[in-house]
């Protein structure tokens, strides 16, 4: 008898964590897995042309729950979500990563006693004001399966308290993702992309800001522009914007056309990962993309005041600045004087395995 397992994603991030366990789990022969889309990011260059990047089949549920306040979308969520697994009483419900969509849907299903397995746990940033940090410490409290990403996961948890059965250090999903997709991409359309932009290998800066801590506010994100612009003159710059700063941006007035850089719309996994692959050096607010620069051994600034990533300060290439210190920052990475990582244990690939050989190991 197949097991049947829900995998739950809602917003960007969550689809290169899930499409490599999807895959494991089809292979397996064991479990039947189910994808149950939330909606919380809709726009194609948001959501759909990841699934055509990553090969997944169309969700087999897509609950359309959209934006609004953390409370409309989260509750949203758990209203259609509830249906869903009524309906198909999984073995078991997976979740990924931070975001609100992980909550509302550990939240859910626990509640009716369905149990949950996190992937991603165990990252704390120890900032309560981010809505991701609550979103990883109410779900990791009431999961059932704790998969960590690096051993500072299996630290916080056990340090909260969580039973060290719960927990399986399996290395860091969304690698699996990245290697295979990497591996598909041709240098051809690789030289495609950066000629389309004017690029030219290891001699840009890719930027990707969109934390409301960044963008929310006029005056932080005209300062943001003000650097950027400062920066391009060094190097050409270019932006992926999410649709949360664009937005901020129109509404700011804020049109920093003539400054040097260029702002394109989100780009799909495989444009932004050859992108990532090319630059001299990345500034972020992401999450995932500290740890992808860290794999990739790109110079990486980090615009926050905390990271939930510590091992990518301590064994990659990242580094979290304040605005004033980036042009320091960037003068170092110019000039080669920029730290080398390694890659953290068990960011190889095959975690995805690892996580199937745990669940095929439970009495589900
Ligand atoms: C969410 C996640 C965050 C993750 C980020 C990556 C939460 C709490 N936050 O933040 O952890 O790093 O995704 O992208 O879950 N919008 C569109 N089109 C879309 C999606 C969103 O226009 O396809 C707009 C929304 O209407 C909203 C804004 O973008 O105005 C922000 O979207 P929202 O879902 O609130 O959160 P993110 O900032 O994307």
């Amino acid at each position: 008898m197949f097991k049947k397992i829900i995998c739950v994603v809602g917003a960007r991030p969550n689809f290169m964590k899930m499409a490599p366990l999807y895959a494991e789990l089809m292979r397996s022969g064991k479990f039947c897995p189910i994808i149950v889309h939330t909606g919380q990011h809709y726009d194609y260059q948001m959501s759909k042309v990841f699934f055509e990047d990553l090969s997944l089949p169309e969700p087999h549920y897509s609950l359309e729950s959209g934006s609004g306040t953390h409370a409309e979308q989260t509750a949203s969520i758990m209203l259609s979500f509830e249906r869903v697994i009524l309906k198909e009483k999984p073995d078991l419900v997976v979740v990924f990563g931070d975001v609100n969509s992980t909550l509302a849907c550990s939240i859910a299903s626990k509640k009716i006693s369905i149990p949950v397995a996190h992937v991603e746990a165990g990252l704390r940033s120890c900032d309560m004001s981010m809505p991701e940090e609550i979103n990883r410490k109410i779900t990791d409290s009431i999961s059932d399966l704790l998969f960590t990403p690096s051993l500072d996961g299996n630290k916080w948890l056990l340090g909260e308290g969580v039973h060290p059965d719960k927990i399986h250090f399996v290395g860091n999903i969304m690698i699996d993702s990245l290697v295979k997709v990497l591996e598909s991409i041709s240098s051809d359309a690789e030289a495609r992309l950066l000629n389309q932009h004017r690029l030219v290998k290891n001699k840009y800066a890719l930027i990707t800001l969109h934390r409301p801590s960044n963008v929310d506010e006029e005056s932080s994100l005209r300062a943001i522009f003000s650097v950027l612009s400062e920066i391009s003159a060094e190097i050409p710059v270019v932006f992926p914007m999410h649709p949360r700063t664009r937005g901020k941006m129109s509404l700011y007035g804020i049109n920093p056309a003539g400054g040097g850089v260029l702002l394109l719309d989100p780009l799909g996994y495989r444009q932004f990962l050859m992108l990532m692959r090319n630059a001299q050096f990345v500034l972020t607010d992401s999450g995932g993309i500290q740890e992808e620069t860290t794999f990739l051994n790109v110079p990486c600034l980090t615009l926050r005041k905390n990271t939930e990533r510590p091992i990518t300060i301590s064994e990659g290439t990242n580094a979290l600045v304040e605005l004033p210190e980036i042009r320091d920052m960037v003068h170092k990475i110019l000039s080669g004087k920029w730290k080398s990582g390694s890659k953290p244990a068990f960011w190889d690939g095959k975690t995805a395995s690892r996580i199937v050989s745990v669940l095929s190991s439970q009495s589900l």
